[in-house]
């Protein structure tokens, strides 16, 4: 495999290898990889989590890391992403990390370049690494899918966590709900409101209301959302005693998680963040090692 953008290109073999091999890093820490790759984070949107915690995976691995600014490069002057990644590709960079607003920004670069490229999120599109990320915290809580009752709940619409998760944890066996508002289903057939069904789910993931990608003001106030749709301290307390709640993050306290809950010990949040770094090492060190 010489690049990772989607999560359809995986099969569910593939996905759990990837996730044994992520906890094999957990559990023994990383090794340097036999060759010495040169790999680049080209983000332009912004992040937190993405970004250093695959620029944390790449030092693991004993990668060359190559900084790379968006906002002082030379696409400022114009530069479109082809002639960037074709760039940087004749500089010696192996693979590049690349997080885009344009869905399948991918698909101008790939068998056009030989440089290996994984996705870190191209608009509402596709997230592979946070779904493999999710999934490694959810097999790591309950030992596999089947069966598994799960929520994802929010603004499923814009949410390429939401269309990263769908597919992947259906095909291993999970149960899959979606609850949002009436305007943010997207593609999506889902609920509009909690019940004791929902709340009895194993996991309960959580989404931020992603303004950036809506066009028009929010019909919620903060209040209103949460209310309706949030995970609010009295719901949290229906849950199931071994359910957890997960969320991608960054996360608006209040909005679609009560900001108390976001340490409680259902919740998994900050978990997550650690369990990304050895996901993200399992994906490059397979891409990587496939190169010759
Ligand atoms: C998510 C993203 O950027 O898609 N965050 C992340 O990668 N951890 C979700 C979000 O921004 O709401």
């Amino acid at each position: 495999m010489n690049d990772l953008v989607s999560m359809k290109q995986l099969s569910e073999s593939e996905i759990l290898a990837l996730l044994d091999r992520a906890q094999n890093f957990e559990t023994y820490g990383a090794r340097e990889l036999p060759k010495k790759y040169t790999v680049s984070n080209l983000f332009f949107e912004p992040s937190t989590r993405t970004k250093t915690s695959f620029e944390v995976a790449e030092r693991k691995l004993g990668l060359d890391v190559v900084p790379f600014e968006s906002g002082l490069s030379s696409t400022i002057k114009g530069e479109t992403l082809y002639d960037t990644v074709k760039t940087l590709e004749s500089i010696g960079v192996d693979a590049l990390v690349i997080r885009h607003p344009d869905v399948g920004y991918y698909n101008q670069l790939i068998g056009k370049t030989n440089i290996s490229i994984i996705n870190g999120g191209d608009g509402s599109g596709q997230h592979p690494t946070q779904s493999l990320l999710d999934l490694y915290t959810i097999r790591e809580e309950f030992g596999s899918f089947e069966g598994l009752n799960i929520v994802i709940a929010g603004d499923i619409a814009h949410s390429r966590v939401a269309r990263s998760n769908a597919d992947a944890l259906t095909r291993l066996g999970a149960n899959v709900t979606f609850l949002c508002p009436t305007e943010w289903c997207g593609e999506f057939n889902a609920v509009h409101e909690w019940d004791e069904n929902l709340l009895n789910s194993d996991v309960i993931m959580l989404l931020r209301v992603q303004h950036e990608r809506h066009n028009e003001k929010s019909i919620f106030t903060k209040e209103s959302y949460h209310n309706q749709y949030g995970l609010t301290l009295e719901r949290a307390k229906r849950m199931k005693e071994n359910a957890i709640i997960l969320h991608p993050a960054p996360f608006n306290r209040g909005v679609e998680i009560d900001e108390n809950l976001i340490e409680c010990s259902k919740s998994r949040i900050f978990k997550q963040m650690e369990n990304g770094v050895y996901v993200r090492m399992a994906v490059l060190e397979l891409i990587l090692n496939g190169r010759n």
